[in-house]
């Protein structure tokens, strides 16, 4: 059965490229981003491992730490790594998971059959610091990722953890949010005082409240 939105991200122990990981110990009180992409020394997979790198910084800023997965062996990990940086100049910076028997692969369900019964599509789970699942996106083999939106998807999430508001479509860190319709808009201004507007009675927005 695959994995719905709240559900608890499953545990696991693996191998990786910085060591063996217990994956609910290696997250801590992080955000985790775990993805999985279909196969070593492949063109695409190249090019996002590379963007991943490139943005570790980002990730390290909204306390979320990444980890990549294929099923393929670790020393095959190790080889296409050196490509990876050669190719994209960049530095490898977080671990990728070597998952050749499929454990986590099949734990988490990026095993999709009528893409293909031998590689894993691309998923991606953002999970908060409780463990849960708020977050899954799909791509097939044949379409890189877009890791700016994950990154925007991040700040929405951890944003809407914190307040009660929901941000519109294409937002983005600095702009305007929707206040949540369980807020009655007489209470909004003591609840966001930096102001608002009523567009309609189920559309009010508000600045954005933790800048
Ligand atoms: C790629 O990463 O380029 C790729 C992997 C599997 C199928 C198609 C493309």
């Amino acid at each position: 059965m695959s994995l719905k939105l709240g559900d608890t991200a499953p545990d696991f122990k693996a191998e990786s490229t910085q060591g063996d990981i217990s994956f609910h110990q290696w997250l801590g009180k992080s955000w985790g981003v775990l993805f999985s992409h279909p196969a070593d020394f492949t063109p695409v997979c190249t090019t996002e491992l590379g963007a991943v790198a490139k943005l570790k910084a980002e990730f390290d800023k909204r306390n979320v730490k990444v980890i990549a997965l294929s099923v393929d062996p670790l020393q095959s990990h190790n080889d296409w790594i050196k490509d990876i940086n050669e190719t994209q100049h960049t530095q490898v910076n977080f671990p990728i998971i070597a998952d050749p028997i499929f454990k986590v692969a099949n734990l988490y369900d990026m095993v999709h059959p009528n893409a293909s019964d031998k590689f894993t599509v691309r998923s991606v789970f953002v999970i908060d610091p409780d463990k849960k699942i708020k977050l899954t996106i799909t791509y097939p083999a044949s379409t890189g990722r877009n890791f700016d939106e994950l990154l925007r998807v991040i700040d929405s999430l951890q944003l809407t953890a914190k307040y009660s508001v929901a941000t519109p479509a294409n937002w983005k860190r600095g702009e305007d949010v929707v206040v949540a319709p369980a807020i009655k808009t007489e209470d909004i201004p003591a609840k966001f005082p930096k102001g608002h507007t009523v567009i309609k009675p189920y559309l009010r927005t508000t600045p954005q409240p933790d800048l």
